[in-house]
């Protein structure tokens, strides 16, 4: 069967795109990644996706101001100029409008780095320390207009240590990220292709 089209958005280093460029290098991984999309010029991501073969492109949010749903079409024109038919968010660190979500209900997915529905937003690691929580992980999680509210993919748990920082802890769940990400974006690409939905426009 045909691998799904994905585009993976970044705003930073890009290491979760990595692992899923990694992965995809399988005969039989079900996505096929052309292309990177970041909302930073800077985004170190955007080197390695380039080296990599792949369209990488930025659209900087802060040229349109306030006007979200404005930098928003521009990412969608990217998007559809690439024929891409599933958005990975990995560390996209924008939030994204209704109309955006609702292009792509359905064929896009997001990483976070707590046990959701526990600490959705920023400072997961921290506030899990200040909880006293005993676990900590990440969860991979279909998008829909709250932020970080989809029905979850799949999930990886960690031990929180008592000699744990936000740093120490945010080390730690990453490593558990870049093992689940490409697994959660292979399962979603396979419900993508069987139920062969019209791509987006
Ligand atoms: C990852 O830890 C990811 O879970 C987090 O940003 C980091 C990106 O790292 N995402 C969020 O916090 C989204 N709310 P990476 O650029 O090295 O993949």
């Amino acid at each position: 069967m045909t691998p799904v089209r994905l585009a993976i958005l970044i705003s930073g280093r890009g290491t979760n795109m990595e692992a899923i460029l990694h992965a995809a290098e399988a005969d039989d991984y079900p996505a096929k990644p052309v292309l990177v999309l970041s909302n930073r010029l800077d985004a170190k991501g955007l080197e390695t996706a380039a080296r990599a073969g792949l369209s990488a492109v930025s659209v900087d949010h802060k040229a349109y101001g306030k006007d979200r749903e404005t930098f928003e079409r521009a990412l969608q024109s990217v998007l559809v100029e690439h024929q891409i038919e599933m958005v990975v968010l990995a560390g996209f660190m924008r939030i994204l409008t209704p109309w955006f979500v609702r292009q792509w209900t359905g064929r896009m997915i997001n990483i976070h780095p707590s046990l959701l529905p526990k600490y959705p937003g920023l400072q997961t690691h921290q506030r899990a320390l200040d909880a006293g929580d005993d676990e900590a992980g990440c969860s991979v999680h279909w998008v829909t207009e709250g932020v970080d509210e989809g029905s979850v993919i799949a999930q990886a748990r960690v031990p929180v240590l008592a000699s744990d920082s936000a740093e120490s802890l945010a080390a730690r769940v990453l490593a558990e990220e870049h093992k689940l990400y490409p697994k959660a974006v292979a399962l979603a690409a396979e419900q993508i292709r069987s139920k062969k939905k019209p791509l987006p426009v």
